[in-house]
């Protein structure tokens, strides 16, 4: 992964919730932004800064909709 540039306050954000779960605290953290914005970039830092716990992940895919009776 290239370096991330800028981005220090979600980061921190980061940090903060990894750093409560060592502490034995749960916390949630949402993650919101536009198209392109950098969304799986930060989640990719997140796993690599949480290379020292347990990781889960769930993938979510687009519905195809409701379908006409
Ligand atoms: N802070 C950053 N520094 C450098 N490059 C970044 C940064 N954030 C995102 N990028 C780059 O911008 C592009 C889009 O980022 P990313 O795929 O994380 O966005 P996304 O919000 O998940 O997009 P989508 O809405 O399509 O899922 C990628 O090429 C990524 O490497
Ligand atoms: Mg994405």
């Amino acid at each position: 992964m290239s370096a991330l540039l800028d981005r220090e306050a979600e980061r921190a954000a980061i940090d903060n919730v990894l750093a409560a779960a060592r502490g034995g605290l749960s916390s949630t953290l949402v993650l919101r932004g536009g198209p392109g914005v950098g969304k799986t970039t930060l989640l990719q830092y997140s796993v690599a800064a949480a290379s020292d716990l347990t990781v889960s992940t769930v993938s979510g895919v687009e519905s195809a909709g409701r379908r006409s009776p």
